[in-house]
């Protein structure tokens, strides 16, 4: 029997995984939403985990652990891991990608069924932190840059982008100037255009840094080869560039030397202890990406009076920044753009809610994966390291 819900979503999937440059999925959904035996190794998922990506990712996973169907040839993330002399994609492969990923799936049903009934979809982007940066750099300039931060990461996956500082970053604006930042031998490069212009970005030097912390209801471990594959797995077969930043950010996050310290909790009801561990008097910045969604309305609002509580505790302003889809996190103050209109883009608002009881701040919108960034100029912080008034919005161009 069809399922006809899970057939549109996987539909629905193979539409937006196309928009956004990944034709082996977007082929394979649509052939996975006619082809009920496939479908339904979903039933062994939880409800709220039986989406496409889950069934996507376990897999991805089989591959990159090795196995050695014909299907590996369409993933070029499989080639890069492995090496193209093994086999794995290295010229254009033959036959149609939906009707083999539908015997591979027959092979594997054990091992698929075990996967999808354990384990649930990953992300930890660290393109983010082209957002992220410019955000924490402000904040450091409120402070006049006198003083080091401490940043709690909520929802932070495997704590990649707690790491930004160990990571070189290149921002281009389309005139063709360029800015660059971070630590330009790292292995972790990243790349962003900037739209608008560059007035109004703080000085892009990442602000030091005394304590790293993160919370997640489950946290990934970088360390263990299988939640990285896991990682990994959870991305698409059709963007080597994505795929080979995550994993170089996977290799920094096993050498350095400045490890954030992971926790195990919920955002909400946990976040107060988790804070009351974070001991100096230093700013705190609490901040979260792409994560608000995963709670109601209530509990977003929850969440920003949860954040609020804890400023000023003993002193320390505590800052609350984040970057999530406006439209997903109703319960969090998002205020409007600063210029009408844009290009029809879905972007990514980067708010501040600075310490001290003060008005959030729309800082920039971005590319969900910080492919590109327009920073908003009425956000500069005043001459004396105060955020400046509002300014009125620039006219209509
Ligand atoms: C889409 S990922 C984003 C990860 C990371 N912030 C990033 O931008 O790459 C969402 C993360 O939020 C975590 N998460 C979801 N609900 C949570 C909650 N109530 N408390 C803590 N973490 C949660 C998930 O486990 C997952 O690691």
């Amino acid at each position: 029997v069809l399922d006809l819900a899970m057939a549109d979503h996987f539909r629905a999937f193979a539409d937006v995984v196309e928009r956004d440059g990944g034709p082996t999925y977007a082929t394979i959904c649509r052939g996975v939403a006619d082809d009920p035996p496939v479908l339904s190794l979903l039933d062994a998922a939880p409800a709220a985990q039986q989406r496409p990506l889950l069934l996507l990712a376990a897999v991805h996973f089989l591959l990159l652990s090795g196995d050695d169907h014909p299907l590996r040839e369409f993933y070029d993330t499989v080639a890069a891991v492995r090496g193209s002399d093994d086999g794995a994609k290295g010229s254009q492969p033959e036959g149609d990608v939906a009707r083999i990923f539908s015997g591979f799936c027959a092979e594997r049903r054990a091992q698929l069924e075990e996967l999808i009934a354990t384990r649930t979809t990953q992300t930890n982007e660290i393109g983010r932190c082209n957002a992220l940066l410019p955000g924490l750099c402000h904040v450091a300039e409120l402070h006049g840059r006198k003083t080091a931060l401490s940043l709690l990461d909520l929802g932070t996956s495997a704590g990649l982008n707690l790491l930004f500082d160990d990571y070189f970053f290149s921002y281009r604006a389309p005139e063709g100037i360029s800015r660059v930042a971070g630590s330009e031998s790292s292995g972790v490069r990243l790349r962003c255009t900037v739209r608008g212009g560059f007035d109004g970005l703080p000085d892009l030097a990442p602000p030091a840094l005394v304590e790293r912390v993160g919370l997640d209801l489950s946290p990934v471990d970088a360390c263990s080869d299988d939640d990285a594959r896991w990682l990994l797995a959870c991305q698409w077969p059709d963007n080597p560039e994505r795929f080979g930043r995550l994993r170089a950010a996977v290799e920094n996050a096993r050498a350095t030397a400045r490890a954030p310290r992971l926790e195990q909790g919920d955002m909400v009801e946990d976040l107060a202890d988790v804070a009351a561990t974070m001991s100096g008097e230093e700013p705190l910045v609490v901040f979260h990406s792409w994560v608000a969604a995963y709670l109601d309305e209530e509990r977003q609002r929850d969440l920003a009076a949860a954040v609020r509580a804890l400023d000023g505790t003993g002193g320390r302003p505590v800052h609350h920044l984040y970057f999530e889809a406006a439209y997903e996190t109703p319960g969090l103050p998002t205020p409007p753009r600063s210029e009408p209109g844009g290009r029809g883009d879905v972007a990514t608002a980067l708010v501040l809610v600075p310490a001290g009881g003060g008005e959030p701040v729309r800082l920039a919108d971005a590319h969900p994966h910080g492919r590109w960034l327009r920073w908003w100029p009425a956000t500069r912080p005043g001459p004396k390291g105060r955020p400046a008034a509002p300014a009125p919005p620039p006219p209509l161009r």
